[in-house]
Formats: C-alpha cells, structure tokens, sequence
C-alpha cells in the first residue's frame, strides 16, 4: 500500500549554496554523525548521475547500516531510491517497505533563498499500514533535524566567506558528488577567497 506525503519549508540561503551542501558528502559523517558515520561510494554511473552508496553506523557494537541509489537530477533535484539493509539480514524497516525520496530546492527571488519540497512515496504491506502516520512523524523529524545542522554549518560558513560563497564547496580538495554538473548549472561563483574580496 503507498503512502505518500511532502515536507515543505524554506531555507534561509541561495540555492547554489543549497544545493552544494547537499551535494557535500563530505560533512555526512561529521556533522550527522550521530546518525552515521561512515559513507561509501560503491558504484557510480556519473553519465547517468546515478551513484550507488554505503552509510554505515554502530550500535552496540555492531556495525549495521543501508544501501541506497541517489541520482542527481541538475540543477537542484535529488532523488533516493532502492535502500536496502546492510548486512541483509539485519532487522530493518526496509526489507517490507519501499522507500523512495524525492527532494527538489527551488529559489525564492525575493529573498535570495531556497524552498525545500520533500516528497515521499512509502510502500508498505498492509499491517504497516496503521502506523504510517507514526512513521512519517519520525522521517520528518529526523529531517528537520539533520537540516537544522546543515543551517547551523551554513551560517557559520556566510559568516566567515560570505553568503553567496559556494567556493569553499568546490575547491580540488573538497570531494562533493557530481561536482561537474554542478559546475555547469551553478558555475564557480560569485565571489573567491582571493585577497581582493
Ligand atoms: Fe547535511
């Protein structure tokens, strides 16, 4: 049975810089930590903007985690589908549901900032049903969390390299996912950290 609901809110930022956080694997495992720790790249199709990752987090001495498909639609849509557990045999939600996530930012001229729309499609047999509810509660707050630490880290950024700065995002030695693409729809930017700024 689907169940299908969006979560919508505005970021206060521009939407290259949206989009770039989003595309910063780099500050999964140490801003979101506590969610997991580890994230692995295990096979990618860049044509496509198809990769296939690992996240991976402890618990109680085990290390449990999930597989999951993403792929990067330019300039600002992400989608997440195919998450199965890993190891397979571990309880998890995901061998009865299906899960798949839509995410498309989009600018708010006005402000110079980003509406987030979180669409979600969940799968699930009939005597999951009941709960949906109680399980979109905790999807959304895990959500809102995880944003409310990337808003926290943006902000600490504007303050120090400007709002409208997405450099710090794509210098060589910062690995973000689909960096080409990126660059192509949202260019190097605005402004660099060069001592003319
Ligand atoms: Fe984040």
């Amino acid at each position: 049975m689907k169940y299908r609901f969006a979560l919508e809110y505005e970021i206060d930022t521009p939407l290259a810089i949206a989009v770039a956080v989003y595309l910063d694997a780099e500050h999964y495992v140490f801003l979101h930590k506590k969610y997991s720790d580890t994230y692995e790249v295990l096979w990618h199709d860049l044509a496509a903007r198809k990769i296939f990752i690992r996240e991976t987090w402890s618990l109680l001495g085990f290390r449990l985690g999930q597989t999951c498909m993403t792929e990067y639609i330019p300039p600002a849509e992400l989608r997440n589908y195919d998450i199965k557990p890993h190891p397979w045999w571990i309880p998890s939600i995901h061998h009865v549901m299906q899960t798949t996530t839509r995410l498309v930012y989009t600018e708010i001229p006005e402000r110079n900032s980003t509406l987030s729309t979180l669409e979600m499609e969940l799968d699930m047999p009939f005597w999951l049903y009941p709960f949906r509810r109680w399980i979109r509660k905790a999807i959304e707050r895990l959500k809102i969390e995880k944003d409310q630490q990337d808003i926290d880290m943006i902000e600490r950024r504007a303050r120090l390299f400007g709002r409208e700065n997405n450099s710090i995002y794509l210098a060589d030695h910062q690995f973000i996912l689909h960096k080409q693409d990126y660059l192509r729809h949202f260019g190097p930017n605005s402004k660099r950290l060069t001592p003319a700024d």
